[in-house]
């Protein structure tokens, strides 16, 4: 419930909150799935659509999970080739096995480790054997590495409301190593944030295969 609070109120007053611009994060992706021949993605935690757009707007079927109606309310129009659903990825119902890969970007560090867990569990479950998982998430080399009270190892509660936890690139692997790893590798995503103008973002992704 925490996250729907903060999210709505994050998308309530921002909007689009970074921009148009897809992230760079999704030219690596995209080159993976076509090369992989996938159809059909999942993307957890979608916001609304500026990532989602690379791969509805190249001929993927899209369907997007998103726990903040404003979000999900944003995205309509941002991005009206989604398939939109408004939950919590913990509780939604999808039929498993369903996709060929999810695509998640910048949602799996906002958890704590027991749910983190889950959360790679659900997508795990909802991918179709020989599918394709695509993660990106905060490195530990990003400036907001240790701002704030440290909940769990590496887990800073930032804002009041708002955990990251910040991966070094053992633990990103550590977290998928029931998969095939794919690639992995950290990048510098620049955002045009609609508060604090551009910024930079050190970020870890990796891709890899369920068995
Ligand atoms: C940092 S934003 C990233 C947004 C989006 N992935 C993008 O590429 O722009 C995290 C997003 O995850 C959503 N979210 C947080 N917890 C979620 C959950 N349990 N299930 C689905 N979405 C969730 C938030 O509402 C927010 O839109």
């Amino acid at each position: 419930m925490e996250q729907v609070k903060y999210w709505d109120k994050q998308f309530g007053q921002n909007s689009y909150i970074w921009g148009d611009e897809p992230s760079i994060a999704t030219n690596i992706a995209l080159s993976i799935f076509k090369e992989k021949q996938i159809k059909s993605i999942l993307i957890p935690g979608v916001g609304y659509g500026r990532n989602s757009k690379v791969f509805t707007s190249t001929g993927f079927d899209v369907t997007g999970v998103e726990i903040s109606s404003t979000a999900c309310r944003l995205a309509q129009k941002y991005d009206p080739s989604l398939k939109l659903l408004n939950s919590s990825i913990f509780e939604i119902q999808l039929p498993e096995e369903e996709y060929d890969a999810v695509f998640c970007f910048d949602v799996l560090h906002l958890f704590l480790k027991g749910d983190r867990d889950k959360f790679i569990r659900k997508c795990e479950k909802l991918v179709k054997p020989g599918g394709f998982l695509f993660f990106t998430v905060l490195s530990e080399h990003d400036d907001y590495f240790r701002n704030g009270a440290e909940v769990e190892a590496n887990t800073f509660e930032v804002k009041p409301g708002k955990l990251i936890h910040f991966f070094s690139k053992l633990d990103l692997e550590n977290s998928f190593a029931q998969f095939n790893k794919l690639q992995e590798g950290e990048i510098l995503d620049s955002v045009s944030h609609a508060q604090h103008g551009q910024k930079e973002y050190r970020i870890r992704y990796i891709c890899v295969q369920k068995q």
